[in-house]
């Protein structure tokens, strides 16, 4: 591999709008809760979840870096690559890296769990009558408590897991000088020349996918009343 390196465009405006807009819906969602603004809370756990439907969809059709069929690897490579972790090496990474890669499904899959128990979740089960999620009156008062639940479980987890993300991007920037957190900002990384550039997702289609997440989570919060 030559040494000469050039900036590539690694993150699409989307991933990055995603990845700040969810930062700033998850802050809110632990304030509102904190602060009993259920009604905000709930509408923000709409906005996350159209977020998340998206998010997923991109990750079948969107820019080669946002793909899950490309970062996804098998979990004995995920441990090769964590294996060399204090190396020091040029970063060579076009998008997420082999163990980064589970690390993303984890968060997705963790951020939709949390919204999927919200919908049944009630902040008064057993009275029906505290704030709750558009299903959480169409279920028994215990299904619904033990969703609240793990609603609440889920969202200690998701804490977990946020914190090992953070510890792990600053793990690289200590240990391997690897600076991931500029190009999740301005979308380019400094790579070797040689490396091709990643494809880019059709803008078009990244805005029909969101509208239509959207319109998916505003249909959902007019159910059940
Ligand atoms: C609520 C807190 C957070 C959540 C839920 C979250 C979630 C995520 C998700 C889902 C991705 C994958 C992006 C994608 O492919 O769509 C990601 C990537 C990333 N996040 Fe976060 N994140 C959080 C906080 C942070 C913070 C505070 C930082 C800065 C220190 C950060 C830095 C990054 C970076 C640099 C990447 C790209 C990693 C790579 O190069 O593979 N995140 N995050």
């Amino acid at each position: 591999m030559s040494e000469a390196t050039r900036q590539v465009k690694v993150w699409d405006g989307w991933i990055r709008a995603f990845h700040w807009v969810l930062v700033l819906l998850v802050a809110a969602q632990y304030a509102t809760a904190q602060l009993g603004l259920m009604d905000w809370h709930i509408r923000l756990g709409f906005t996350v979840l159209a977020l998340v439907v998206f998010r997923l969809a991109w990750g079948l059709v969107g820019s080669d870096t946002a793909r899950f069929a490309r970062f996804l690897k098998s979990p004995l490579a995920a441990l090769e690559h964590l294996k060399h972790l204090r190396r020091q090496e040029p970063d060579t990474e076009i998008g997420h890296n082999a163990a980064g890669g589970w690390m993303v499904l984890g968060l997705l899959g963790l951020l939709l769990a949390q919204v999927a128990s919200g919908l049944f979740a009630n902040e008064e089960p057993g009275e029906s009558y505290g704030a709750h999620g558009p299903f959480a009156l169409g279920i028994s008062d215990s299904l619904s408590g033990q969703l609240t639940y793990a609603h609440e479980l889920v969202f200690d987890l998701l804490l977990l897991a946020i914190a090992l993300h953070v510890v792990a991007v600053l793990a690289y920037a200590v240990l391997k000088r690897h600076d991931l957190v500029r190009p999740m900002v301005t979308g380019l990384k400094r790579l070797p020349a040689d490396l091709a550039a990643p494809r880019m997702g059709n803008p078009v289609l990244a805005a029909v996918l969101l509208a239509a997440a959207a319109a998916g989570a505003w249909w959902l919060s007019r159910q059940g009343g």
